[in-house]
């Protein structure tokens, strides 16, 4: 397999933020608009709040950023385990980012409705904003993801299914008492993405991470569906708990 592209760090805490603050920066002065696909979980509110709060921040053009969600659980906006609810604290509302660029998966939905609606404005997304999307959704320009222990990115779980042209299924699964009901992007939207970057937290990802990276099983392990191949490698930020398994020594944070 191919040796993915990685950094270790001793804490999530700058280099992230730091790439995620310049490439922000340097796609709106190259596009003059930018879309941004925030991942659920714990692991990224730390990251969230610092680009929320933070003055080295404020140089980011922030009303030229539109907002989309990796997965959604199926909950209310206002609800504790919503994912656009965490990152709303943490980041649009402290950026008063305006209305119209928040693209939120509607998680009040049933389902099928609430995957279906995703897409259809993923498709007038792309429609207006990305007329060369070869595909009825955007390019995004920057894709965020975490990964489970039981090695699931977004809400593509192992087992899911691998055949899937849409670019957003509705799924149901249990994982750590969270909400069950879930709306997912697919691997065939992650992939027209410009940059995916993963960021994983924590010794119980270690064997996550090590089964992503060198067991080939793309139903075991989702997240190998998502393209580690060629310069648009996705970059993965590790911390040492969550390289624990790997042979990382010589591994630099990226300049
Ligand atoms: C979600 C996610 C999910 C998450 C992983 C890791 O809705 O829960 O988007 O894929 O990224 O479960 O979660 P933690 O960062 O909390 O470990």
């Amino acid at each position: 397999m191919i040796e993915p592209s990685y950094v270790v760090l001793d804490d999530l805490t700058y280099e992230p933020f730091e790439y995620f603050t310049a490439s922000l920066i340097a796609i709106v002065a190259e596009k003059g608009i930018a879309s941004f696909v925030l991942s659920g979980g714990g692991t990224p509110l730390d990251l969230y709040r610092r680009l929320g709060r933070s003055t080295i921040a404020k140089n980011v053009p922030w009303d030229k950023i539109h907002f989309f969600w990796g997965d959604e659980r199926l909950v209310p906006p206002d609800d504790p385990g919503s994912n656009y609810a965490a990152s709303r604290k943490a980041l649009l509302e402290p950026r008063a980012i305006p209305e119209q660029n928040i693209h939120r998966i509607k998680g009040e939905l049933p389902p099928h409705e609430a995957a279906a609606d995703y897409a259809a404005r993923l498709s007038a997304w792309a429609a207006e904003h990305d007329p060369g999307a070869p595909h009825p959704w955007p390019r995004f320009d920057l894709v965020l993801l975490g990964l489970g222990e039981d090695g699931h990115t977004a809400s593509l779980f192992p087992g899911s299914p691998v055949e899937v042209d849409t670019p957003v299924i509705a799924v149901t699964a249990d994982y750590q008492g969270r909400p069950a009901g879930r709306v997912t992007l697919t691997p065939p939207a992650f992939n027209d993405a410009h940059l995916v970057v993963f960021l994983v937290a924590g010794a119980n990802k270690a064997d996550a991470v090590h089964g992503t990276f060198y067991v080939g099983d793309p139903v075991r392990y989702p997240a190998q569906r998502i393209r580690y191949v060629d310069e648009e490698d996705p970059m993965w930020f590790l911390d040492k708990g969550a390289a624990r398994r790997l042979d990382w020594r010589g591994n630099r944070p990226p300049r």
